[in-house]
């Protein structure tokens, strides 16, 4: 059977508002692909509750105990299964391995929360990563999406945006200013991916 919409997956570890923005993105027809499946590492991530809302499917595949090279064979497997085109890292905060992001190449989109590449890398996740941009006096901080490659948050760069740093800003108000031109920034980028508008050329990314 001939499939004119790409299916992606969202892998999800938390809330899940990135996820939400698009699954609203496909409800409005902006997002020309198909959501099939949500997966997380967490069981009471929130993420799941919001796919199951919208009649994805939502699949829990634990993440502790397990070893990187098993984690990534079931969710392949899962993903295969369902014949899911590409991922999108919603606030994954399990760190995939080499066969995983072998079997997907150039086919994963993160997400992260800062201008790549400062502030980015292992252990650099939600609330943390504004506290070490805050703690270093930057005046702009911002979101950026790129694909995913072996070494972590260092693959092609798709979309930045950028947000200022306010006088007396805590961590929780820049994660809150950023967290909203996350939505659009991800939407944005994943409509384009939809509609085969990368090119990659090394580490550039070249938007048709
Ligand atoms: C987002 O800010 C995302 O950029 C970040 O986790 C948050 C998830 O929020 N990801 C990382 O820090 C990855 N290194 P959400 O669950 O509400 O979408």
């Amino acid at each position: 059977m001939c499939r004119n919409l790409k299916r992606f997956a969202v892998l999800v570890s938390g809330g899940g508002s990135n996820l939400q923005a698009l699954i609203d993105g496909v409800e409005a027809g902006e997002i020309k692909g198909d959501l099939g499946l949500v997966v997380s590492n967490r069981k009471s991530a929130y993420g799941l509750e919001r796919a199951k809302a919208h009649g994805i499917e939502a699949i829990y595949l634990r993440g502790d105990n397990i070893s990187v090279e098993e984690y990534d064979k079931q969710l392949i497997e899962i993903l295969r299964d369902r014949q899911i085109d590409f991922v999108v890292l919603g606030g994954f905060l399990k760190i995939l391995g080499p066969d995983f992001i072998r079997a997907y190449e150039n086919k994963i989109i993160n997400i992260h929360p800062s201008l790549i590449p400062s502030f980015c890398g292992e252990g650099y996740y939600g609330l943390r990563v504004h506290q070490a941009a805050l703690d270093y006096g930057v005046k702009v901080s911002g979101a950026t999406t790129h694909f995913v490659s072996e070494v972590a948050d260092a693959g092609p760069i798709i979309y930045q945006v950028s947000v200022p740093v306010l006088d007396g800003d805590q961590a929780e108000d820049l994660q809150k200013r950023i967290i909203k031109e996350e939505h659009k920034l991800l939407v944005k980028t994943v409509k384009d991916y939809c509609d085969d508008k990368f090119e990659i050329q090394g580490r550039i990314v070249k938007v048709r």
